[in-house]
């Protein structure tokens, strides 16, 4: 059977691949799903549409079906304004929208009071020194270079928690027959949810979305005739585990929703209120109940509108008692704000109550617009206006591709980011979307590519909702990261983070409560089956950093860098100034990282290349940003220098030509681990992109004095990424690794390459909701949703590059159409931005540009620019506030 036949039919997939994490909570699930299908075989869909419905776009910019959803995973369609997040399953009678609040997480200081953020006590910071100096003694003298221990710095996780879902919001329309003429769409240029049928005689419309200005989501219903009565009611039952809240009727058109995320826990609120035109609303409340489980006696209320309205909506907003702000030690590391009632009251009163249906629409659409419009793509696509999105997908091929689907894909990529990092946090491994108790690695912030790849498109396709990502660095990582520092690293200025996951969750794909970056400031080095892959990742924080500097480098935005920007860069260098060491084993005089290991990967050793070229990037943007943000302190300046200057930059090419991972000469020709961590400086960084001999050369190889060309590093780059393979290895066959090899193949130019591992990961990776899949094979399978967020990054790599470089001296290279596969051979880009405070508007025909313009908005400092194509400089020139250029000949 074809593989895009399996992904049309789930319900037809044999076997299960991995063992399910909890049989309890599967079966429930499994349950709840049975209960939404037999629901649905109930309404029985008399036939089916083979158009897109009546007012999808006809520029082709959303997704369609023409069956409703069945599993949440693979057929629900997303909304959410970043605070809120729903899915839809695009019901008829009954509707059961699952929900989401941005922080409604269990766990963490919430439920254990003594929650540290898996730090070591202060009591032990001369036993971590001491401990720190013994394995970093170990690996100098150990013939390979290698240890195989570093258990004693790591800590138990404590209550590390899990993001949660929210449980369900149920309309209910009084109604029974035949259901025909069903269709159900996302559409995208407006960011909205319908469901579209006829029955007994009207036909129907229910449209869902969330707005950001207002922070609630709406969702409303209309037919052609009268409304038949109708309910809306909140469950929470479906979600497995989760505590029972009090629904209770606030007033006659409210229903207030209050609970816990966990017991004990965090505390959250949903109020919403439901309007009508004509008809009669009001709120009825069932007698308390004892919950079965041990959260007690619970209450429940229905809201009801009778008398044939015309037209009725509810709008729903909700908050918790989380906030970032009492994230540091002046509160106890608490992070816990007020109740949330008087803020979700407060919201429920503006707009929600006051404005018209429409204008609340209209006001979502313009906000919508106004976030993800300032940037367009176009890549030859034709609209398939007669194919629903999941036979799309499932007839895709790789190598042969569809513009029309990538293009969409692109788009949709942008769309969930925009809907889900407009929020207070930002765009975690799920979006913000997720089911139950257990989220897949608990929904939390892997940053050792993951949510890296979630921001990828995000400057350069002019998208503003990046800030939430720093503001959490600042108010979230930083304060305990301090403390880390200080008592595991005994380093007394700066902050550090880790990132790690446990070994045996992943290959039992158990959700435990797993390891790694959460809400509550878990910072230290967590223990995971004495696996220091997952464990030892201090430099997490310095990758993120990467985003801190490109946000300042693509906007020129001074202010944010004085106040935020800059104090995180110069937070997370001061820590690595003091964490770099002599060199004891090689003794060729440079400062290097030890104990180390590449991220989920082992060996334990030193000078591991991905750290070392990391540091080196983030060392050079201290230099770079070091006039605009104000700082007097040179003496800090001076020393990030110098041992910049001394440190080992991580470039060494190996006894088979390939890009050293670890500064012993190790690396096995057969690895084809998901990661490529050696290779950051490809992509998304640039210490190899932009290699610069006079900077990173002269080094101790074997014995004498060597300094590698630029081609040299390029080609040990290549073998290195062909060796690692195509993403399906046998430790895992997910989305986002073959968005990362796409990107790093466009990088080196090679568009065939790129749109292999771009179609493959199409193919492999995603569902018929086009939401990337863990595990494509699953018949539930989970999502992750960095391939999704990835993906508009690494098409973007290959029609335009403006990697950064290590002085603000040296040229930006711009080039245009580095890896343009043949099958995008015309198209446009607007509104595009690249560093240097830059706009670019982009036309090419016949596989080459026909115009590229460039406008300078901002810019604090005046740079050289060439722009390139094939090889070729097609202009150059220096940028200065409001420079215009356009070039028409290649
Ligand atoms: C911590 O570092 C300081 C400064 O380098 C050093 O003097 C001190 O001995 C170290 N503490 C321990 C416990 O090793
Ligand atoms: C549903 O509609 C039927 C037929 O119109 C009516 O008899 C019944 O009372 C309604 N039920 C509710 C809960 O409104
Ligand atoms: C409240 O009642 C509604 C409708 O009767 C039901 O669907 C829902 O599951 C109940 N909620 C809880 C939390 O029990
Ligand atoms: C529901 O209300 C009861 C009575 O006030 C209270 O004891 C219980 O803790 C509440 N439960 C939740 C989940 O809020
Ligand atoms: C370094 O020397 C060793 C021993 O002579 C040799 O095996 C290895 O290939 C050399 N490495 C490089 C990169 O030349
Ligand atoms: C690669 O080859 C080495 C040496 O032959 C072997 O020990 C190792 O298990 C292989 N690794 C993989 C991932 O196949
Ligand atoms: C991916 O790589 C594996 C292992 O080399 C190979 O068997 C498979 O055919 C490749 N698939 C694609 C689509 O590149
Ligand atoms: C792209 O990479 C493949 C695999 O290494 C290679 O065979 C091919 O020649 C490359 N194409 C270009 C244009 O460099």
């Amino acid at each position: 059977m074809a593989h895009g036949a399996r992904l049309l039919f789930p319900d037809n997939v044999p076997e299960l691949l991995f063992v399910p994490y909890n049989y309890a909570l599967a079966a429930l699930e499994v349950l709840a799903m049975r209960t939404l299908r037999t629901l649905f075989a109930a309404i029985g869909l008399a036939s089916v549409t083979v158009a897109a419905p009546p007012g999808f776009p006809t520029n082709g910019n959303g997704l369609w079906y023409t069956i409703p959803g069945k599993i949440w995973s693979l057929d629900y369609l997303p909304v959410g304004n970043g605070f809120l997040a729903a899915m839809t399953p695009g019901g008829t009678v009954q509707e059961a929208t699952q929900l989401n609040i941005e922080s409604l997480w269990a766990g963490g200081p919430f439920q254990d009071p003594t929650y540290n953020g898996g730090n070591k006590q202060p009591s032990e910071r001369t036993a971590m020194a001491a401990a720190m100096q013994q394995y970093r003694d170990a690996i100098w003298d150990s013939p390979t270079g290698n240890i195989d221990d570093i258990s004693t710095l790591t800590t138990d996780a404590g209550d590390y928690g899990s993001y949660v879902g929210a449980g369900y919001l149920v309309s209910t329309l009084n109604i029974s027959g035949a259901v025909t003429d069903y269709s159900r769409w996302l559409d995208l240029n407006q960011a909205i949810a319908r469901a579209t049928w006829t029955q007994a005689g009207s036909t129907f419309t229910r449209e869902t979305f969330c707005s950001n200005p207002t922070q609630a989501c709406t969702q409303h219903i209309s037919s052609t005739g009268a409304l038949p009565s109708l309910s809306f009611a909140f469950a929470s039952s479906i979600e497995a585990s989760f505590p029972t809240p009090n629904i209770t009727c606030f007033d006659s058109s409210t229903l207030r929703v209050q609970g816990f995320a966990s017991i004990p826990g965090m505390a959250y609120e949903f109020l919403g209120r439901v309007r009508s035109t004509g008809g009669h609303i009001s709120c009825a409340s069932a007698p308390a109940v004892s919950d079965p489980a041990l959260w007690g006696p619970t209450t429940n209320a229905t809201l009801s509108v009778t008398g044939h309205p015309s037209e009725a909506w509810i709008s729903w907003v909700g908050g918790t008692d989380f906030s970032q702000d009492a994230g540091d030690a002046a509160h106890g590391f608490t992070f816990r704000g007020a109740d949330p009632h008087v803020a979700v009251l407060a919201l429920l009163s503006g707009p929600p109550s006051t404005a018209t249906y429409t204008s609340l629409r209209s006001a979502h659409f313009t906000d919508f617009e106004g976030a993800v419009g300032a940037f367009t793509l176009d890549i030859g696509q034709k609209p398939q206006l007669g194919t629903p999105t999941d036979v799309l997908i499932g007839t895709y091929q790789t190598d042969v591709g569809n513009p029309y689907l990538e293009w969409l894909m692109f788009n949709y990529g942008r769309y969930l980011l925009a809907s889900s990092a407009r929020g207070e946090l930002p765009a975690n491994l799920q979006g913000k979307w997720a089911l139950d108790t257990q989220t897949p690695w608990s929904g939390d912030y892997h940053s050792n590519i993951n949510i890296q790849m979630n921001y990828w498109s995000a400057e350069m396709s002019n998208l503003n909702l990046i800030n939430p990502l720093f503001t959490y660095f600042e108010k979230n990582w930083a304060p305990r990261g301090a403390e880390t520092a200080w008592t595991l690293y005994n380093v007394s200025r700066g902050w550090v983070t880790h990132n790690e996951m446990n070994a045996r969750v992943l290959l039992a794909f158990s959700f435990l409560p797993s390891i790694s970056l959460q809400i509550f400031g878990h910072t230290g080095m967590k223990a995971a089956d004495n696996s220091a892959s997952w464990a030892n990742y201090p430099e997490s924080a310095v990758w993120m950093m990467v985003h801190v500097w490109d946000h300042f480098d693509y906007t020129n935005d001074v202010n944010w860098w004085k106040s935020q920007g800059w104090p995180l860069i110069k937070g997370v260098a001061s820590f690595h100034l003091d964490k770099l060491v002599p060199d004891l084993r090689f003794n060729d005089g440079t400062l290097v990282v030890i104990p180390c290991n590449s991220p989920e990967q082992n060996p334990i050793t030193l000078g591991c290349a991905h750290a070392q070229q990391l540091i080196w990037q983030l060392f050079n943007a201290v230099e770079k940003g070091f006039d605009a943000s104000g700082d007097t302190d040179t003496a800090f300046l001076e020393e990030v220098r110098t041992k910049r200057d001394a440190m080992d930059k991580g470039l060494r090419i190996g006894w088979w030509g390939q890009l050293q991972e670890w500064k012993v000469d190790q690396d096995m020709q057969n690895d084809t681990h998901r990661h490529l961590s050696h290779l950051i400086g490809l992509y998304p960084g640039y210490a190899i992109t932009n290699y610069e001999p006079t900077l990173q050369g002269n080094i101790l190889v074997n014995g004498s004095r060597t300094t590698y060309t630029k081609s040299e590093i390029i080609d040990a780059a290549t073998v290195s990424l062909i060796h690692r393979g195509n993403g399906t290895g046998p430790d895992a066959d997910s989305g986002w690794e073959k968005m990362w090899r796409a990107a790093s193949w466009a990088q080196l130019q090679n568009a065939t390459e790129f749109y292999h591992e771009l179609t493959y990961g199409i193919f492999e990776n995603f569902g018929s909701s086009l939401f990337s899949l863990y595990d494509p094979f699953d018949a539930d399978p989970i999502i992750q949703i960095d391939a999704n967020l990835g993906l508009p990054g690494a098409i973007l790599n290959a029609l335009l590059q403006a990697p950064d470089v290590p002085t603000i001296a040296t040229p930006l290279v711009i080039t245009l159409l580095p890896a343009l596969p043949s099958q995008w051979s015309s198209g446009a880009m607007k509104g595009a931005r690249v560093r240097g405070g830059m706009m670019v508007d982009l036309q090419w025909e016949g596989g080459s540009p026909t115009s590229a313009s460039f406008t300078v908005d901002a810019s604090v400092v005046t740079r050289p620019v060439q722009v390139v194509h094939g090889n070729k400089i097609v202009a150059s020139f220096t940028t200065s506030p409001g420079l215009k250029k356009t070039i028409t000949s290649f």
